[in-house]
């Protein structure tokens, strides 16, 4: 046990999907994996082992934000030995490049967040994704004809921000979507040496103020799954 997560040693599987919504992780459990088993309810952050084509997979819930992203991710890798965390998720498109229901493969995140000082100081560290989850995935999102583009996130502390130049200036240097999670995933798998990709479904658009229905919505996070459990088990 650790003191978010109330697994027991071994009970949580070397990969784990994670999205922010602990309901989604129930879901991903129940649709895609074999045998699923429920290892936590604390603050009811759902998690689940179960399997996918013979490979042990765990899905756990994120929670919204850097914070608790950070809390999860820091115990799974500590705590649970995880060797690589994959965030399924949904952002907000920036770029004229992607469109609502695209998947964002995120090669970076930058971040308006303060987290980081306390490691780096004044030098401002660069959260990146691992090269090979990166490539994996595109990989497979090419083999399965899904339109999934790679570039820039940014993780952002405001889902209602005050400030909507700072975005602007962000697309303008061609970060592709901002979401809440992925700085803090990237820069903890850095500290402890593992592996983390974030996926992320464009929901809605800050450009063209398009939206995807809830049913538009389930149907590119299935496909952002498979995507996902596919590089992993590859
Ligand atoms: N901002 C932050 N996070 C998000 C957004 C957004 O517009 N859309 C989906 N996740």
């Amino acid at each position: 046990m650790s003191t978010h997560l109330g697994a027991a040693p071994g009970q949580i599987a070397p990969y784990v999907l994670m999205p922010g919504d602990p309901y989604r992780a129930r879901w991903i459990a129940e649709t895609f994996l074999e045998d699923p088993v429920q290892y936590n309810d604390v603050r009811g952050m759902l998690g689940f082992t179960g399997t996918y084509r013979g490979v042990r997979v765990s899905a756990q819930g994120s929670g919204m934000g850097q914070p608790s992203m950070a809390i999860y991710a820091q115990e799974l890798f500590q705590d649970f030995d995880v060797e690589a965390i994959v965030r399924v998720g949904t952002c907000g498109g920036l770029s004229e490049t992607v469109s609502v229901r695209d998947v964002i493969l995120g090669v970076s995140a930058s971040t308006d967040s303060a987290m980081n000082v306390p490691r780096f100081g004044q030098v401002s560290f660069a959260p990146t994704a691992d090269f090979t989850l990166a490539r994996l995935a595109a990989e497979v999102a090419e083999e399965r004809l899904l339109p999934v583009t790679a570039g820039g996130l940014f993780s952002s502390d405001q889902f209602y921000s005050p400030d909507t130049e700072i975005t602007e200036t962000l697309a303008g240097y061609g970060v592709l979507g901002v979401e809440m999670e992925t700085a803090a995933l990237y820069t903890l798998a850095a500290q402890f040496s593992r592996r983390a990709l974030a996926l992320c479904t464009v929901s809605d658009h800050l450009l063209t103020g398009e939206k995807t229905s809830s049913q538009e919505r389930q149907e590119t996070f299935e496909d952002m799954i498979v995507v996902a459990l596919e590089s992993i088990v590859r």
